[in-house]
């Protein structure tokens, strides 16, 4: 591979079980191409929220190394790992911690403000994330009063505020219905197209896995190209 920005040495994960342990991945390695749409398919259980967040800094293998830009994620203190994060990725989880107490703007605002921009600026940029996500008439509400799509999309621009250059999403389009996936869809690729990122989804959605540019199945531990 000619420019991995991720690659994955030998990860092992394995959770405490009663008096065993349950090994969830089984020495996974390989790399992720910068600029390109990866998607990792995979039963429930196989194991791809927990790859995800490994390659994210949020949970560390039980051995094995990620590497970000050559960088090992698991030299980095939590100091650093928290600035990576905040600067350079984009996550959008499968449960989608929205702040009860805001409004749909505010959420998605709320990060590229606390990254400095003015809070007129950081707004401007939730407007825009938010009308093309198809929530321009959603601005105001809470979350409480958004339907469990619209609460996804939200999330969504959230994670993409900043601009991140690498965005992991765990079933981004999980809720949606065809049309609104797609709409969804074409905000994360253009974003690949416009900025260069590297976006790895986790889906289950034969649609999507259809427009990536490399599928992987998780499977038995491995990460398989498909
Ligand atoms: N903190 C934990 N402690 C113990 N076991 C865990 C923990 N987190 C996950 N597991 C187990 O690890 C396995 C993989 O979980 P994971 O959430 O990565 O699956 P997944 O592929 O994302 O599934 P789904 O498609 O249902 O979201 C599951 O069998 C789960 O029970
Ligand atoms: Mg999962």
């Amino acid at each position: 591979m000619s420019d991995p920005i991720i690659v994955l040495e030998e990860v092992v994960k394995e959770y405490p079980s009663g008096e065993t342990s349950l090994r969830v991945l089984d020495g996974v390695s390989g790399g992720f191409e910068r600029g390109k749409v990866h998607v990792i398919m995979g039963e429930s259980g196989s194991g791809k929220s927990t790859l995800l967040h490994l390659i994210g800094g949020l949970d560390t293998p039980t051995s094995g190394r990620v590497l970000l830009e050559g960088q090992d994620m698991g030299a980095l203190d939590e100091e650093a790992l928290a600035a990576f994060r905040q600067r350079d990725m984009g996550f959008v989880f499968q449960m989608h911690y929205l702040l009860r107490e805001c409004t749909s703007l505010e959420n998605v605002l709320l990060p590229a403000y606390m990254a400095g921009l003015s809070f007129s600026e950081a707004a401007a940029k939730a407007r825009d994330l938010l009308v093309r996500v198809g929530l321009g008439d959603r601005m105001h509400h809470y979350p409480s009063q958004l339907s469990g799509g619209e609460r996804q999309r939200v999330a969504i621009a959230r994670a993409l505020v900043n601009g991140p250059r690498i965005v992991l999403a765990d079933e981004p389009t999980g809720n949606l219905d065809e049309r609104t996936s797609r709409m969804v869809e074409d905000v994360f690729f253009s974003l690949v197209r416009e900025e260069g990122a590297t976006l790895i989804l986790v889906t289950h959605d034969a649609a999507l896995a259809s427009r990536a540019d490399t599928v992987y199945r998780l499977e038995g531990g491995r990460l398989h190209r498909s």
